[in-house]
């Protein structure tokens, strides 16, 4: 069976990256690291993908006049590769709405936290303020506005007393390496559906979320 070619988007450190890459590796994973591009040429995560021979590609933004150039060279690569889903896994631009229109629901994101809580930077330092006493992650569909989209699947993740924000994000991020690959498994398998922006997986047993389509 065909598997399906992902392009993975980073900016960092790419532990979301491994979790995807070390999924992809195992036998009848329906999804396979194509490429990995980074907007950061000295991005922790190029190494993780140069070690399994991933091909990977800085494109950095600073070299281009304006975002949406940098996004056209970014779409041309996507392109060439021949890249079917995109993953967002610790990218750190915010992309126009004409990039996220061209890979409408073929563009995913992670955040650490249970959106629509806490969009955007500084999300475990926010949880702890807000003194809330369950955080976790999202995987959902890109659309233009920041940490928004159809939910694909979310974990919670206690905060416990005492937690700090290292303490914290260390518990999402693992809750992180578990999700985002299920998330792409799903899709891979073709079984995520958007109707009305809202997400429906049609599979009773590949289910994290409550809703179901047959
Ligand atoms: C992850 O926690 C991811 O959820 C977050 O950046 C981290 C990247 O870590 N992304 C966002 O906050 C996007 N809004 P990683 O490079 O080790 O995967």
């Amino acid at each position: 069976m065909a598997v399906l070619k992902v392009g993975v988007l980073i900016s960092g450190r790419g532990s979301n990256l491994q979790a995807l890459i070390d999924a992809a590796r195992t036998p009848g994973y329906p999804a396979t690291i194509a490429c990995v591009i980074s907007n950061v040429p000295d991005a922790q995560g190029l190494a993780r993908a140069e070690k399994t021979n991933i091909l990977t590609q800085v494109i950095d933004h600073r070299a281009f006049k304006d975002r949406q150039s940098f996004e056209q060279a970014l779409d041309k690569k996507l392109d060439e590769y021949g890249i079917e889903l995109v993953c967002m896994a610790g990218f750190m631009r915010l992309l126009t709405p004409w990039f996220v229109a061209r890979w409408r629901d073929r563009l995913i994101n992670i955040h650490p936290s249970l959106l629509p809580a806490f969009p955007g930077l500084d999300t475990h330092k926010k949880a702890i303020t807000a003194g809330v006493t369950s955080s976790g992650c999202t995987v959902h569909f890109v659309r233009p506005e920041m940490d928004h989209g159809p939910i694909i699947l979310q974990a919670e993740v206690p905060v416990l007393i005492g937690d700090n924000e290292q303490a914290l994000a260390a518990r999402v991020l693992e809750a992180e390496h578990r999700i985002y690959p299920e998330a792409v498994r799903l899709i891979a398998d073709g079984l995520v559906n958007i109707h009305e922006e809202q997400v429906f997986v049609a599979n009773v047993d590949a289910l994290a979320k409550s809703k179901v389509t047959q």
